[in-house]
């Protein structure tokens, strides 16, 4: 006993500084000596980088997409990339699935091994024609309505580049060119060839060391992060580009990139729970997780907020918001505005809008607190058990009495009387 008391002690003790630690914001109380702006003076930049700071990086990458989405339709492009939010612990590549995009990959891979199969059998890069390059990138484009562009990157002896390149324009018509100038230059949102050329092939190049062709995938590709490249559109597009190779007399080496471009314009952010196709999104959704779920809404686009919170099963939505609405549920765009509000006004935790609270035992579904069905009551239920146990309990042993006794006569005495 006198070794436990001290242990018991000590408990007490920690209560209350864990519940003093819980209530400390989690970002430096340093930052709140200069007086903040208010939330709506904030330019769309700071409250970028703020919900970086104190949110979440999703939740600043999802504001970032909504200030381009707001843009002035005048206002000038800004090439960007969400690449720039890696820094930012926003991981874009971690596990996404591009599976939607199969037919798209297939067509730049198709075009990798066509080169493979041109540059591994030809004796040399002497009498390469630009004509028949134009035409490969022409033909990618021309025969999915879904890319808006696709291009071939040729690295030259020399450290030039020659980069065809084939566009839908404005007018739906395909236009080419050769724009070796801006495609290479360096930034986030090409990263896909300067990774590329810096991939290790070791594992491809075995594969023609046993003799059989060589032969890219669409695992051997890149995915570059959405960006925005002003030169040819102002939307959120995509880019996947797969290697080709060459070889000298006794060595392969990397000779260039197919890529293929796509707006993403139209894809949809899932920010609820579960398999996504953009999992750098998943389970980013604002709905209270105790009492609502998260119901994704399609259609809505490369947007912030395509999610509506429902009550859970055997949940009634609580009053507040949604009473004053007459819904059922609360839409994930203004659930998502209010969580950035309350983050850039320096609340430390989000109070949901919409909670709800569970319905009474024995319902299925509710819409308030009332019973729905006749509630059991244990007591009286008992009582009326116990008496009808005790009464067939009764029956039973009257049946082995009477059964027991059925050779009595329990007449003879009045017989003998009448005799
Ligand atoms: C946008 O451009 C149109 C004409 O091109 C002009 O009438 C309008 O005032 C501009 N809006 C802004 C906000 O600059
Ligand atoms: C290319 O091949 C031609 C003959 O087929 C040869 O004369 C020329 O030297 C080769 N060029 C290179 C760079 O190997
Ligand atoms: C490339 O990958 C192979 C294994 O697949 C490894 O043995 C080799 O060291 C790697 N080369 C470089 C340069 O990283
Ligand atoms: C090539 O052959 C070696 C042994 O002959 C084998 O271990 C290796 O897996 C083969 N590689 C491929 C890509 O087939
Ligand atoms: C493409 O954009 C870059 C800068 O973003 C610019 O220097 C270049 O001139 C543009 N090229 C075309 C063809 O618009």
């Amino acid at each position: 006993m006198g070794g436990k008391t001290p242990l018991f002690v000590f408990i007490l003790w920690s209560i209350p500084i864990g519940v003093i630690r819980a209530g400390v914001p989690p970002f430096p109380l340093t930052q709140t000596t200069a007086r903040p702006k208010r939330p709506e003076n904030l330019t769309p930049d700071e409250k970028v980088r703020i919900l970086s700071e104190r949110g979440s990086p999703v939740a600043a990458v999802l504001q970032f997409i909504e200030n381009i989405a707001c843009l002035q339709p005048n206002a000038s492009c800004r090439r960007t990339s969400l690449d720039e939010f890696s820094s930012q612990g926003f991981d874009w590549r971690q596990s996404n699935k591009f599976d939607n995009f199969e037919k798209q990959m297939k067509s730049a891979v198709k075009t990798a091994n066509v080169l493979n199969h041109y540059f591994l059998t030809a004796p040399n890069d002497t009498e390469i024609d630009p004509l028949f390059f134009y035409s490969l990138v022409k033909a990618n484009v021309e025969s999915d309505p879904s890319l808006s562009s696709s291009s071939i990157v040729l690295a030259g002896d020399s450290g030039d580049f020659f980069v065809p390149f084939a566009y839908r324009g404005n007018d739906g018509k395909i236009k080419s060119r050769n724009s070796a100038g801006w495609l290479l230059d360096r930034w986030s949102g090409n990263d896909w060839f300067w990774v590329l050329e810096n991939g290790n092939y070791s594992e491809l190049f075995e594969q023609v060391g046993n003799g059989s062709d060589l032969v890219v995938t669409t695992e051997d590709g890149y995915w570059s992060a959405p960006f925005i490249d002003c030169n040819i559109t102002t939307n959120w597009h995509v880019t996947y580009g797969v290697p080709f190779f060459t070889r000298t007399v006794d060595e392969l080496y990397f000779k260039g990139v197919v890529s293929v471009s796509m707006p993403i314009t139209d894809v949809d952010i899932n920010q609820c729970d579960g398999e996504s196709y953009l999992s750098a999104f998943s389970s980013s959704h604002h709905c209270d997780h105790s009492s609502t779920q998260c119901v994704p809404i399609s259609n809505r686009g490369f947007r912030r907020g395509a999610y509506r919170c429902y009550c859970k099963p055997n949940f009634y939505p609580a009053s507040g918001e949604v009473h004053r609405r007459k819904k059922d549920f609360l839409e994930g765009e203004f659930i998502e505005r209010t969580y950035v509000e309350s983050v850039l006004s320096g609340q430390s935790t989000f109070i949901h809008n919409f909670h709800c609270l569970p319905c009474r035992v024995g319902c299925e579904m509710c819409i308030g607190d009332e019973p729905c069905y006749v509630e059991y009551n244990l007591l009286l239920r008992s009582i009326v058990l116990c008496f009808q146990s005790f009464c067939s309990t009764l029956v039973v042993i009257l049946i082995v009495v009477v059964f027991v006794l059925r050779k009595k006569r329990v007449f003879f005495q009045l017989y003998v009387g009448n005799a």
